[in-house]
Parts: structure tokens; C-alpha cells; sequence
């Protein structure tokens, strides 16, 4: 038995966010069994009830799985793609199960990439009020200097907004091969606007020619190759689980601020 509020059944398929499931079933777009529910206070059980979402039953996963990817450069962040590319589910050898990724890496992106079939836990993490660090090791075009640098950390111009990084500095051996016309940047962001480190190095003056994601919240890329993969650990999972209540608990806040 999984008996739980709709919406939070509607949340963890993945589907919408607790308060746009709200919105589903008040509007009448939900149904139990065959039958309308647009009580907010509704209840069904996620293992025996059939649920449906404008039609399309929703199935709940018989377990929640949740994998750090060491996503290698040239696969896709998605789960089909318009283009034939190589996604990453192509990578995810031996995982039969539906997931999808927490947040994206560009196509020649490579690093550290979560991915579950935790609706919630997905959202939590990628929702803005969370500002859950992400930290990229990104080899660059030309030597920055600590003024350059100062730039990111002051915070640099974008077309869509500001965007400032922490803890950004230079690192030694980002990775093989670094010379004199080429550095490599470590820096954490803790938004995730499309190509953000990217156009934050840009801006400064030194273009991406490789970026890597290191570190995703508590999470690392310790003892994984580029194409592998491995389950979170229990004190990963319970410590990330907490980070996305917090997201959660802030972005309410924060909407609540919005509607007084
Ligand atoms: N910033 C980028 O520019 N690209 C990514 O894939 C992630 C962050």
C-alpha cells in the first residue's frame, strides 16, 4: 500500500510540482479509477489506484533509483533526441529503469550528472530558490587574471541577467595538457541557466574549450571514469534528500512572499 495525497503522487511521477498538481486537480484534469477527483484533500493509494493525468495513467516506480553519471562529451542530456545523437541513456548501460536527468550538460559538456525517477527530489534540486552549488572545472582560451577573475566573483552582465560565481580560482592540473596559451578555472555557480559558465567566461574574455562538472551538491565524481556510473550511497542519498526539502521549504517561502 502507497496511500498519499494526489499531489504528491501526480510530484514524484515526475509529472508537475506538488502546487501545479494542485492546479491538475482542481481543474479536472485528474482521475481515480476512472473517476474525477478535484478535491485538494484526496487521497489514493499509488500501488492499486489507477491514476490518471489528462488521460495518461501515471505509474508509480516500484523503486526509486537515484545515479551519479560521469557523463562523457559528445551525448545529449536528454532521453530521445530530434537528431539521432548518443544520449545519455545510451551511456547508462545495464538501467532498465525510466529515469530522468536533474538539471542538463551541454552535448560536448562533460561530468557530473544525477539522474532518478524521484519527481520531487529532481524539482527540489533544480528549482532557483535552492541555489545548489555546482562546481565546473573549465579549461579556457588564454590566462585570466585575478582581476578577470574578480569579475565572475563580483558578478558579470549576461542578456538574461546578472550571474556571479564562489570559490571561483585557477587551478593547476585541471586536467592533462594545460599550457601557457590555456587555463583551467574551477568555480561554483549555484543557478542553472542554459550555458551559464560558458557565458560567464566569455564574458571575461576567455571562451570554454572544455568544461567539466566536478561537484553537484554533496555529490563527486570520486572513483568514476568518464561513461560510468554508480547508485547513490545511503549518506549521499539522505544528505541530498535533505538539501531538497530545503529547496523546497524555500521556494514555498518564497511564493508565499509572492501572493501576501
Ligand atoms: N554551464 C554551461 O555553459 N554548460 C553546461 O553544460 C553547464 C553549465
Amino acid at each position: 500500500m502507497a496511500i498519499d495525497r494526489l499531489q504528491k503522487i501526480i510530484a514524484q511521477a515526475g509529472i508537475a510540482s506538488r502546487r501545479k498538481a494542485e492546479a491538475l486537480i482542481t481543474a479536472g484534469r485528474v482521475k481515480v479509477n476512472g473517476v474525477v477527483v478535484n478535491e485538494l484533500g484526496a487521497k489514493a493509494d499509488a500501488d492499486s489506484d489507477t491514476i490518471e493525468v489528462d488521460g495518461k495513467v501515471i505509474r508509480r516506480p516500484k523503486a526509486w533509483t537515484y545515479i551519479i553519471l560521469n557523463k562523457p562529451g559528445g551525448v545529449v542530456t536528454t532521453a530521445s533526441d530530434e537528431f539521432d545523437r548518443k544520449t545519455v541513456f545510451d551511456v547508462l548501460k545495464g538501467v532498465d529503469t525510466r529515469l530522468f536527468p536533474v538539471g542538463r550538460l551541454d552535448l560536448d559538456a562533460e561530468g557530473l550528472l544525477l539522474l532518478t525517477n524521484d519527481g520531487e527530489l529532481a524539482a527540489g534540486l533544480t528549482h532557483p530558490a535552492g541555489e545548489v552549488p555546482k562546481t565546473y572545472r573549465a579549461k579556457v582560451k588564454g590566462m585570466p587574471t585575478e582581476a578577470s577573475l574578480d569579475r565572475l566573483r563580483a558578478g558579470v552582465d549576461l542578456e538574461d541577467g546578472p550571474a556571479r560565481a564562489d570559490f571561483v580560482h585557477r587551478v593547476e592540473s585541471g586536467g592533462p595538457k594545460t599550457s601557457r596559451e590555456n587555463a583551467w578555472i574551477e568555480l561554483t555557480v549555484t543557478e542553472g541557466r542554459n550555458h551559464l559558465v560558458k557565458r560567464m567566461l566569455e564574458a571575461i574574455g576567455h571562451p570554454v574549450i572544455r568544461l567539466r562538472r566536478v561537484a553537484f551538491a554533496n555529490l563527486d565524481l570520486e572513483g568514476l571514469r568518464p561513461g560510468q556510473h554508480r547508485n547513490l550511497r545511503k549518506a549521499e542519498l539522505q544528505k541530498i534528500k535533505a538539501i531538497a526539502r530545503t529547496a523546497i521549504r524555500k521556494r514555498d517561502r518564497r511564493r508565499a512572499g509572492e501572493a501576501d
